[in-house]
C-alpha cells in the first residue's frame, strides 16, 4: 500500500482583535496559495482552519515529513497571509514568523509541525487536535490518557491488537534530548517525567513491534516548537497541534476524545503567563475572550485517503456542555486569584515573560536583613 502524509502546520500571523481569533480574510488567502499547491501537484488537499488567533493549515500528500515542496509553500502562504494581516492592521500581524528566509525546513522558523507518514489501512480515521493559549505540556495528560490509561480506554483491556500497549517517544525540551518508553511495563517513570509538562513533552507515540501496524511508523504526534528559544523573549505562546489516527490496532475514536471530557489546567492562559483549564469547543466557539481564554482545543475528524474527507467539528455535541460547564466554573475560581499563584505561572515559567522587566527596576531597592 502507497504511504500517505498529513502535515498540520500552524502559525499565529493576526489576530483579531487582540489575541481573540483568525479574520476571515486570512482564511481565504491561505486557501487561495494552498490550491495553487494542489494545481502544481505538491499536496493532494487541503483544509484550512483556526482555533483563537492561530491558523492551521491541514495538508495531505504523499511527500513524507520534512519536506522541502511542502513547508516551502506552508511558508509562502503565511507570508502572503501576512501581508493581508499587515494590511488590515490585525494584532501582532506576522507574530511567529520568526525567520526572514526560508532554507528548507519550516522548524525552527516560529510555525508549529506536526506530521506523520503511514501506510494507507483499508480506512483511516485521523483527528487533529488544535489549541490556542497554551504550550505543548498541554497534551501530555491527554495523549497519555489515550494510549496507556486503561480507565480511559477500554480497548488497552479488552482488544487485543492494543492490549500490549504503545511506545512513548518524549522530548526535554531544555536539553534537547529525548527518551523512548514503553507502557505499560514503564508507566511509573513515564509519568515521573511527563507529569513535569513543561519540561519533558510527549512528542510521538509508536505501536509495539510484533503489532498489527508498522513498528517505525508513529500513530500520534505533537507539535513541540518553543517560540520563546527561537525568539530568545516572549513573543506569544506556541499554542500546540496534534494529529492523532483511530481504530483497528489503535484506540478508538472515542477513546481519542474521551480525556478531553476532563478540562485539566495547563498554563499559557494571559501574556502566557496564567494557569486555566483546557475546555473543548467547537469551531465556531474557538475565539479566545475571557482573559484571552480560557485555554481551548477544538478537534477536526478527518476519514484519510487521496482527500481529506472531513472535517467534522468532533466537539460540537452538547455532550462536553458537562466539561464545558466545568471549565467555566474553573475559569471563575483560576481568576479570583488574580496576579497570585498558581493562577499566575511560578517564578521559573515567568522567566521568559515580561515579568523580568517589572522585578529589574525593584532590584535596587532591596537592602540587606541580618
Ligand atoms: P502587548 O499589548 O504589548 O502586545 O502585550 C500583551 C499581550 O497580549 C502579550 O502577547
Ligand atoms: P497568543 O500566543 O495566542 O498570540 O496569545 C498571546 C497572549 O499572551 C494573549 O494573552
Ligand atoms: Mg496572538
Ligand atoms: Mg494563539
Amino acid at each position: 500500500m502507497a504511504k500517505i502524509t498529513v502535515s498540520l502546520i500552524k502559525a499565529d500571523v493576526g489576530g483579531y482583535p487582540g489575541h481573540a481569533s483568525v479574520h476571515e480574510s486570512l482564511i481565504k488567502k491561505a486557501e487561495e496559495i494552498l490550491s495553487q499547491g494542489v494545481e502544481t501537484e505538491v499536496i493532494r488537499d487541503f483544509r484550512v482552519l483556526a482555533t483563537g488567533d492561530d491558523l492551521e493549515l491541514i495538508m495531505n500528500h504523499n511527500r513524507g515529513t520534512d519536506n522541502e515542496e511542502v513547508h516551502s509553500l506552508a511558508w509562502k502562504c503565511f507570508e502572503a497571509v501576512t501581508d493581508v494581516a499587515k494590511e488590515l492592521k490585525l494584532y501582532g500581524a506576522g507574530q511567529d514568523l520568526l525567520k526572514d528566509a526560508f532554507s528548507g525546513n519550516i522548524k525552527g522558523m516560529g510555525p508549529g509541525v506536526a506530521e506523520l507518514e503511514f501506510t494507507e489501512r483499508e480506512s483511516d480515521p485521523l483527528v487533529a487536535f488544535m489549541m490556542d493559549k497554551t504550550e505543548p505540556g498541554a497534551f501530555n495528560l491527554p495523549i497519555y490518557r489515550i494510549f496507556a490509561d486503561p480507565f480511559n480506554t477500554a480497548g488497552l483491556v479488552i482488544d487485543p491488537s492494543i492490549h500490549d500497549g504503545f511506545v512513548f517517544e518524549v522530548w526535554d525540551i531544555y536539553e534537547h534530548k529525548r527518551v523512548f518508553m514503553n507502557t505499560p511495563e514503564e508507566t511509573y517513570d513515564l509519568l515521573a517525567l511527563i507529569g513535569a509538562k513543561s519540561r519533558y513533552v510527549i512528542k510521538r507515540i509508536f505501536p509495539k513491534k510484533g503489532s498489527k501496524l508498522p513498528a517505525d511508523e508513529a500513530v500520534a504526534v505533537v507539535s513541540t516548537e518553543k517560540l520563546y528559544q527561537i525568539a530568545g523573549e516572549y513573543v506569544g505562546k506556541d499554542d500546540p497541534v496534534a494529529l492523532v489516527r483511530a481504530q483497528s490496532g489503535l484506540p478508538a475514536l472515542g477513546e481519542v476524545l474521551e480525556p478531553f471530557a476532563f478540562p485539566h489546567l495547563v498554563s499559557g492562559w494571559m501574556r502566557g503567563s496564567h494557569n486555566g483549564p483546557l475546555m473543548p469547543v467547537s469551531f465556531k466557539d474557538a475565539r479566545c475572550t475571557r482573559f484571552d481564554g480560557p485555554p481551548r482545543v477544538a478537534a477536526a475528524g478527518f476519514q484519510i485517503s487521496e482527500k481529506l474527507v472531513g472535517p467534522s467539528d468532533l466537539f460540537d455535541d452538547p455532550i462536553w456542555d458537562y466539561t464545558r460547564r466545568k471549565a467555566q466554573k474553573v475559569t471563575e475560581y483560576m481568576r479570583r486569584h488574580g496576579p497570585f499563584e498558581p493562577h499566575r505561572l511560578p517564578m521559573e515559567d515567568m522567566e521568559y515573560t515580561t515579568l523580568p522587566k517589572v522585578l529589574k527596576e525593584l532590584s535596587d531597592r532591596f537592602e540587606k536583613v541580618e
